[in-house]
């Protein structure tokens, strides 16, 4: 409340907010301080020992190195310990929650679509052929993957109002006076189920990505019709990521497994397996209402 309507603070005292985001806040700082200080005495005792830094080395060590440097500088930003823990907890924020989304959506709406599914699994399992697992040699074989990933974040973007942005001046649109210092939020969901755009719009057909090929990731801030990742100086720096890496995951589960809905009742005759329930929770992010729950059957080569 205090953020939207700031005179209206003593509201957020009063629920408990402030109290509970204060004692959230300090478990997760404590949780960090302690993840920061076990690397930095791992670390300790590889130099001692003269072990090869280099070894596994993760990404709480890189941000390390970088405050280690000569003169703790790095581009404008001073990484002190303040600014690594906020740094890990911006990657986990914005990394997870997003990328656990994505693949929930992607799982619902190729149960309700078989024919996709099946089309989806055939193009999988023809360009991998019998392997252990998949892996990032094999997706440029699988376009159809792509368009399936791209459908689904045009349909439920996790991030479905990006991040608040602010006018740094006064500024028209389209008719419209918007005065400097204004909180601009962009509608991302809408603006990929905008029927003026968009054929069919609420329907989920990853065929118009296979034909079309024209929304690309990189085309972030030139093709306004999908903004998933956002776009401009804000836009996600984590897309080259999040990308390849949702699309890995997908294809590994669609290889290795056919799915099915459980059927009601544990499957007593008669009973039939439903679609299911696309009904959407909001919050920061936008997820199913009901967490899905399939039955995974193991597929072999
Ligand atoms: C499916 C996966 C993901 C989606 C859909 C997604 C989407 C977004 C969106 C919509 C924004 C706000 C952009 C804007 O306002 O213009 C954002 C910001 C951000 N994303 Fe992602 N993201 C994903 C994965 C990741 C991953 C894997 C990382 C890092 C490992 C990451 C790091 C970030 C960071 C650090 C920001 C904040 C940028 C800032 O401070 O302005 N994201 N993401």
């Amino acid at each position: 409340m205090a953020e939207m309507v700031p005179w209206l603070w003593l509201v957020d005292v009063v629920t408990g907010l402030e109290r509970k985001a204060r004692r959230i806040s300090e478990e997760i700082d404590r949780l960090l301080e302690r993840v920061i200080a076990d690397h930095r005495q791992r670390r300790r005792g590889a130099r001692r020992v003269g072990d090869g830094e280099d070894d596994g080395k993760d990404f709480v060590d890189v941000l390390l190195d970088l405050s280690e440097t000569e003169d703790e500088v790095v581009g404008e930003v001073q990484l002190d310990t303040v600014t690594i823990k906020a740094t890990i907890l911006d990657m986990l924020a914005a990394g997870t929650d997003t990328s656990y989304t994505l693949l929930e959506w992607a799982m619902a709406e190729l149960i309700n679509h078989p024919t996709q599914m099946r089309k989806l699994q055939d193009e999988i399992r023809a360009a991998v052929g019998v392997a252990d697992r998949i892996t990032e040699d094999d997706l440029p074989k699988l376009p159809y993957l792509k368009a399936v990933i791209k459908e689904t974040l045009r349909l439920h973007p996790p991030g479905p109002l990006l991040l608040p942005r602010e006018t740094l001046e006064d500024t028209e649109l389209q008719g419209y006076h918007v005065p400097a210092r204004t909180r601009v939020v962009i509608n991302a969901w809408a603006i990929g189920r905008d029927a003026a755009t968009w054929e069919h719009a609420e329907e989920f057909m990853p065929e118009r990505f296979a034909a079309d090929g024209e929304a690309e990731y990189h085309k972030m801030g030139v093709d306004f019709r999908f903004l998933p990742f956002g776009a401009g100086r804000s836009g996600c720096p984590g897309v080259g990521f999040a990308v390849p890496a949702n699309e890995l995951a997908l294809a590994s589960l669609l290889y290795h497994f056919d799915w099915e809905v459980p059927v009601p009742g544990g499957g007593r005759p008669g009973t039939t397996a439903s679609l299911v329930d696309m009904s959407e929770v909001n919050g920061l992010s936008v997820r199913l209402k009901r967490a899905l729950l399939l039955v995974a059957k193991p597929w072999s080569s």
